[in-house]
């Protein structure tokens, strides 16, 4: 998940069709289905009492066993012959940073001697790992009592609607907020072990998930999820980083087992290469530079470092080479917005995407799809009757998502606002653009929220450009005000972190914009929702999370209102998060649709995840 913050005239008329637009009306809710039900006049009478309600009682069904293998490229054999024939295989053990015996092999550039400096240079703060298992836990079938759905809300969706055949529903996680193990079996220090040098807690244990996956995965295919959406960790395959370095084979191997732990349990294996957590070798020896602030994003993801791109096409084709047989879903970066510093970062992670998508289809002849997952909180104007407001949204939404979708989907150059904001970004050639455009399958969005943008002057919309002119505005990256309130001052949606409102209602409009601006199937690669405070609350009413509910079954209405009303092509959609995580800075986020208790490592399923997947289920989702 991300931190929750946040065309032109053509497509002008049908943005705004999708739009909120406020229209006066007076008096009460109408109530147009009432017609002719008007009496106020109750016949009152006395019967014997006797208790009559009945209740049904339903199991969640698990994913059924698969019944035929369906393979996405040659097998990892003849694939391996497509990397380097130097690449040489080897092993490391764990770090442990009281250990008094030093490693001997101090000649040998990636021996476990230098692999224990990478360690010792990270000096990860307050290192420990107070965790249960040190060996991969066999999982146990779920009992059917903890199975059993709660009662269903008293309000929830009356609609008609079906998902379309083959819609993908799954849940998403990654590897370094829920893994643990983090110095195990060869991984080394990644961006996400250091994040942030301070007080807050740290992802060396988190959920286990390293050794305890067969039982995470156990209980999602008990529910009937049928995809599992994850990330692999550079560092457990290339602790060195960089091309030519040794790959680690337990990290090879930890993955294929997973991979195929999944596939057994009739599930879908979908990976994503890099979650944020960047090799730390790409900061070079000052690791304080990892904190600082980005011009574009919110943490320094490295990407603008010149041996960024063909290491990480180098990781990708060793990565996608053993596993492509198997995994039919790819993506190359997750929310690059985030983690790039400047505008090199962009260049450098299209370049990078669309070098791997090239070997993917056309050396590896891989069958299945590659994308990305992006981030943007939707800008909606403020007023939608205001021209300035309609154009600082859509100045604030092409400068998210623009810098990659417009090359990576469309073949066409960097946005106007982007080249405005940043004018010391790398131009793109026409052979750039022929060679990155049309390098993503489909459009992977993780839509949590939407925000209400007008101009930094409201109504002056020459103070947009001011300000992308203005390198000390306050107002940049976006140059514009964000607020979570409508133009009358009410807040937008649902609320969630203390200064987050969740918006279903945008949604819609959203995937319309997505769909119509870059003309490519979209999927929902992570949505989900941290009710407020949840962390602070007794474990039972952890689990019944209502509002988690509402959020979920709201959000997958407007998708079907998307699909079947406004013909917007939605393939997919996977909950953030299977279980509760690190999030970054914190445990206290709950975006779990299980809760997982830290000391005993516990799950427990809570009421939105059997909501979700009831609603699903009930139109058609397999
Ligand atoms: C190293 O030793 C200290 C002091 O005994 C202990 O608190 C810490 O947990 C140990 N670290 C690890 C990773 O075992
Ligand atoms: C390390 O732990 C101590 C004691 O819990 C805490 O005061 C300190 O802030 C922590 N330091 C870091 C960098 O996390
Ligand atoms: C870029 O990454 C390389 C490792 O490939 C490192 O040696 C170098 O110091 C990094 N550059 C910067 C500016 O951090
Ligand atoms: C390391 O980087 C930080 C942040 O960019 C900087 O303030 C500091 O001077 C650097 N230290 C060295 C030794 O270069
Ligand atoms: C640029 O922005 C700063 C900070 O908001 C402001 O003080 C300054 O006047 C602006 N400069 C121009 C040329 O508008
Ligand atoms: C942002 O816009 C709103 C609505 O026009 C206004 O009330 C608020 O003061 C603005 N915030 C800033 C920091 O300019
Ligand atoms: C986690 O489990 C421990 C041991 O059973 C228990 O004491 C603790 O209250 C649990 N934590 C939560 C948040 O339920």
């Amino acid at each position: 998940m991300a931190r929750l913050y946040g065309f032109g005239q053509l497509l002008l008329a049908s943005l705004v069709a999708a739009q909120q637009v406020f229209l006066a009306a007076e008096g009460p809710t109408t109530r147009p289905q009432c017609r002719g039900t008007k009496t106020r006049e109750p016949k009152y009478s006395f019967t014997p009492f006797s208790f009559t309600l009945t209740d049904t009682v339903r199991y969640a069904t698990s994913v059924p066993a698969p019944t035929a293998t369906t393979t996405y490229a040659a097998p990892s054999e003849a694939l391996i012959t497509l990397l380097p024939s130097s690449l040489s295989y080897t092993t490391w053990s764990k770090w442990d940073p009281n250990a008094t015996a030093k490693a001997t092999d101090t000649d040998n550039p990636f021996g476990s001697a230098a692999w224990t400096a990478l360690w010792e240079h990270a000096n990860p703060p307050n290192f420990t790992e107070k965790a249960l298992y040190s060996t991969t836990v066999s999982p146990t079938p779920i009992p059917s009592t903890e199975l059993v759905l709660p009662p269903r809300d008293y309000f929830g969706p009356t609609d008609c609607y079906n998902f379309p055949e083959d819609f993908e529903f799954g849940v998403a996680s990654s590897a370094s907020q829920v893994e643990g193990a983090t110095a195990e079996e060869g991984k080394s220090p990644s961006l996400m072990d250091i994040l942030v040098q301070d007080d807050r807690p740290k992802a060396y244990v988190t959920n286990e998930f390293y050794y305890y996956y067969k039982q995470d995965i156990e209980r999602v295919a008990a529910m009937g999820v049928k995809y599992f959406s994850f990330s692999i960790a550079w560092t457990r395959i290339l602790p060195f980083a960089l091309p030519g370095t040794p790959v680690n084979q337990q990290g090879i191997d930890h993955y294929n087992d997973m991979i195929n732990f999944i596939l057994e349990k009739g599930m879908v294996p979908v990976a994503t290469l890099l979650h944020f957590d960047t090799p730390l070798q790409f900061y070079g020896s000052n690791l304080t530079k990892a904190a600082d602030r980005p011009e574009i994003g919110y943490v320094n993801g490295a990407y603008q470092n010149e041996t960024f791109p063909d290491a990480f096409v180098n990781y990708a084709k060793i990565v996608m080479t053993h596993y492509a047989d198997r995994v039919p879903i790819w993506f190359t970066f997750n929310e690059p917005l985030l983690y790039s510093t400047n505008a090199k970062s962009i260049d450098h992670v299209i370049k990078s995407h669309a070098r791997v998508f090239h070997f993917y289809k056309e050396e590896l002849k891989g069958t299945g799809k590659i994308s990305m997952k992006f981030n943007d909180n939707f800008g909606v104007p403020r007023d939608p009757n205001s021209e300035a407001d309609v154009y600082a949204a859509n100045h604030f939404n092409s400068l998210q998502l623009g810098p990659f979708c417009d090359p990576i989907f469309l073949g066409k150059d960097y946005p106007d606002s982007f080249k405005q904001t940043f004018p010391d970004f790398v131009p793109l050639s026409k052979e750039d653009l022929a060679y990155i455009g049309h390098t993503g399958d489909f459009l992977g969005i993780d839509p949590y929220t939407a925000t209400v943008v007008c101009p930094p002057v409201p109504g002056v919309q020459e103070s947009i450009l001011d300000c992308a002119r203005n390198s000390t505005s306050t107002y940049r990256p976006y140059c514009v005000n964000q607020t979570m309130v409508n133009v009358y001052g009410w807040d937008i949606g649902y609320k969630s972190f203390s200064y987050v409102y969740i918006t279903p209602t945008y949604l819609r409009s959203y995937l319309n914009y997505l769909y119509n601006t870059w003309r490519v199937p979209v999927a929902i690669t992570e949505f989900g929702f941290p009710v407020f405070s949840e962390a602070e609350m007794a474990l039972s009413d952890q689990l019944f999370d209502t509002p988690r509910s509402q959020y979920y079954l709201s959000y997958m209405s407007e998708v079907l209102k998307a699909i079947w009303e406004d013909g917007v092509e939605v393939i997919a959609a996977f909950a953030w998060s299977g279980n509760d995580n690190w999030e970054f800075s914190s445990y206290d986020a709950h975006f779990g649709i299980q809760t997982v208790n830290r000391t005993t490592q516990q799950r427990n399923y809570k009421k939105s995840f059997f909501d979700l997947v009831d609603f699903m289920k009930a139109r058609g989702v397999e």
